[in-house]
C-alpha cells in the first residue's frame, strides 16, 4: 500500500489521479476527432482500434480506483454521479463491442462508433462538472496522488488492455458493493 509519508516527495510531485483522467479524456477527444480525416478502412482502424482500447482501459479503471473512493468519501450526489458513469461506461462498451462486429468503415460500423462518441461526449461533460469536482472537494491532496499512483500502475500491468476483463457491471450493485 502506498505509504504517504514514505513517498512525501514523490506525492509532492506526482501528478493527481483527477489530472491523469483528464489527460485521457483530453486524448479521446482528439482521437475521435483524427477519425473525421481517416477516409480508409486501414486509417479508421489505425486510429479507432487503440482508441477504443483506450476507452475499455479508461473505465476499466475509474470502475477499480476511482468511483469506489468517490462513493465512500464524496457529497451527497456521489452514488448518483456514480451510477450515472457506469451506465455511461455500459453503452460506450456496448458501442465498442458492436462496432467490432462490423466490417471497418462500413456503415454499421460508422453507426456503433458515433453511438460511443456520442455517449462517450456526454459522460466526459458530466464526469468534469459533477464527479470529479465532487471528488476534488473530498479527497485528500495524498489520496489524489496515491490514487494517481495506482492509476498509473494500473496502465503499467495490462499493456494495450492485455489481461484485462472488460465488462458491463449493474450500477446500483456497484454502488452498493462499494459502499
Ligand atoms: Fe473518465
Amino acid at each position: 500500500m502506498f505509504d504517504a509519508d514514505r513517498h512525501g516527495r514523490w506525492a509532492d510531485l506526482m501528478d493527481d489521479i483527477t489530472a491523469l483522467i483528464l489527460d485521457d479524456h483530453a486524448a479521446f477527444r482528439r482521437g475521435f476527432a483524427r477519425l473525421d480525416d481517416a477516409d480508409d478502412p486501414r486509417g479508421q482502424a489505425a486510429v479507432w482500434e487503440p482508441l477504443a482500447r483506450h476507452l475499455e482501459i479508461h473505465a476499466e479503471a475509474e470502475e477499480a480506483i476511482l468511483y469506489p473512493h468517490l462513493i465512500r468519501r464524496g457529497g451527497p450526489d456521489a452514488d448518483d454521479e456514480t451510477e450515472d458513469a457506469l451506465r455511461d461506461h455500459n453503452k460506450i462498451r456496448d458501442a465498442i463491442a458492436e462496432s467490432r462486429r462490423h466490417d471497418t468503415g462500413s456503415d454499421a460500423w460508422w453507426r456503433a462508433v458515433w453511438v460511443a462518441r456520442r455517449e462517450n461526449s456526454e459522460h466526459l461533460a458530466e464526469e468534469e462538472d459533477e464527479a470529479l469536482p465532487d471528488f476534488r472537494g473530498h479527497a485528500s491532496d495524498e489520496l489524489r496522488a496515491e490514487l494517481a499512483v495506482q492509476w498509473l500502475a494500473f496502465y503499467a500491468e495490462h499493456p494495450g488492455g492485455r489481461g484485462l476483463r472488460v465488462t458491463d457491471k449493474d450500477p446500483e450493485k456497484f454502488v452498493e458493493d462499494n459502499s
